[in-house]
């Protein structure tokens, strides 16, 4: 049997309705935000994550999807989204011609050849945020509110939100020098790929799994020591602002993340769950002002974060939510022969198109076995179709709960389950995003 390449995942039933729910609320977010849509391609050429990644980070030198087009040339299956967005805003000239600043959102796959454990995927999917075009601190900690509301509204609780500044351009050398000269005499005690970094970038090191739990890395100098005023107005400017939107947060001086582009504010934010894992960082973004000039852009500055669905889909499962999916169908129309099975197919594609969520019998079964279908979909009504329904247009209609009987001419169809369907109680427990008939707009 084929089976699914290692690191990947099949969706289907309820995991497909929770994603859909959840890819819903990311939609609606982002339109009261006024993001812009944002999709580019899920290859692009390599060259692009050397440049805009970093040639140096775990992710380009070990973990992309790498190869050669039938025409030779090196693509990359994108391992993350900043840099194809950044791409598409230099490409098509964002920074002449759109109102600043430009705000960007992305939902999409993204693939990293890493090995595969709960939470870590090799084919995985982020949502994201990506502004470009504006230095204001404020901005920062409204990208930090997006993750942070997303989260408050699927419901999930144990979160923590880490943020920490890795300065300007002046800071950040002041910083790589300092880290040069505390790894400097400890240099030999280093793995081989520490020794690379320590060489071409020692902010690297910091990354490293094999040597974290050495005392020179928990002594290593920290980014916040070495903030330059601009860059500590910067931060402070941050904080207040996340004070003032209410949002709780820690400066942790370890989150410096795995990629180059970093400058000013970093963040991450954690699942804070009991026995969540080791992959327990639910997003991470920052500000990057120096990435589109990198990628062949004008001086552009640029702030943003992703989120990964998986580890989302992680954490709502250990804090035993369950979204308010729709798991029943308004009606269920069961023709009772071959011979009455087209005129249902109209009925039923007349009440779908009007608004209902209705389901047919498409295997001609038995009556009873259809009442036990009805019950098993949770259909709130059956109809019942024979030989005297086709004749006079009257439908034979039961509620599939209290199983009254009523008969109800075909013109009339709508208004009745418009009005029966609004009667019925709603047993949603979240009647705030319930998204069944009675509270859909
Ligand atoms: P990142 O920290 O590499 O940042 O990834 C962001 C999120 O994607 C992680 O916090 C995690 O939830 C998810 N993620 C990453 N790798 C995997 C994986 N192998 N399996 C499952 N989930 C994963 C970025 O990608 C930056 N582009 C974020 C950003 C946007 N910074 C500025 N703008």
């Amino acid at each position: 049997m084929i089976q699914k390449p290692k690191g990947t995942y099949d969706v289907y039933g309820m995991k497909g309705k929770t994603i859909n729910y959840i890819e819903d609320v990311l939609k609606t977010l982002m339109d009261k935000y006024n993001y812009e849509y944002f999709r580019t391609p899920v290859f692009e050429s390599s060259e692009l994550f050397h440049r805009g990644v970093g040639a140096t980070t775990d992710i380009v030198t070990k973990e992309t999807y790498d190869f050669v087009d039938r025409g030779d040339r090196n693509m990359t299956l994108r391992p993350e989204g900043t840099a194809g967005v950044v791409r598409s805003y230099i490409e098509n000239k964002m920074y002449g011609s759109s109102p600043v600043p430009v705000k960007a959102w992305y939902f999409g796959p993204m693939f990293r050849y890493e090995r595969p454990q709960s939470g870590r995927f090799r084919e995985f999917y982020q949502f994201g945020v990506e502004v470009f075009g504006c230095d204001n601190p404020a901005i920062d900690a409204e990208v930090i509110s997006i993750p942070v509301n997303i989260y408050k509204m699927l419901g999930l609780k144990g979160i923590k939100v880490n943020i920490n500044s890795l300065g300007d351009e002046e800071s950040r050398n002041n910083y790589r020098e300092a880290l040069i000269k505390h790894f400097e005499p400890y240099i030999d005690t280093l793995c081989e790929d520490c020794k690379e970094r320590f060489r071409k970038n020692p902010l690297r090191i910091l990354d490293c799994k094999v040597d974290a739990d050495k005392e020179c890395m928990k002594n290593a100098p920290k980014t916040i020591d070495y903030l330059n005023e601009a860059s500590k107005k910067h931060f402070e400017r941050v904080k207040e602002c996340l004070d003032s939107l209410g949002i709780e947060y820690v400066v942790n001086p370890n989150v410096v993340r795995g990629l180059d582009y970093y400058t000013h504010t970093v963040f991450e934010v954690e699942a804070d769950i009991k026995d969540f894992g080791s992959q327990n960082v639910l997003c991470g973004g920052g500000r990057y002002n120096g990435l589109v000039e990198m990628v062949g852009g004008p001086q552009t500055s640029g702030v943003g974060f992703a989120l990964g669905l998986e580890r989302l889909l992680n954490a709502l499962e250990a804090e035993h939510i369950e979204l308010p999916v729709r798991t029943s169908v308004d009606l269920y129309v069961m023709p009772i022969s071959e011979d009455e099975e087209a005129y249902a197919m109209g009925i039923t594609q007349a009440l779908r198109l009007s608004g209902f969520n209705v389901e047919m019998d498409v295997m001609q079964r038995k009556m009873s076995n259809n009442f036990k279908q009805a019950d098993r979909l949770n259909a709130s009504y059956v109809m019942i179709i024979g030989d005297e329904e086709t004749k006079t247009n009257v439908m034979t209609i039961k509620n599939n709960k209290t199983k009254e009987e009523y008969k109800v001419e075909v013109a009339d169809l709508v208004d009745f389950f418009d009005e029966m369907l609004d009667e019925d109680e709603c047993t949603c427990e979240d009647e705030e995003n319930c998204k069944c008939h009675h509270h859909e707009d």
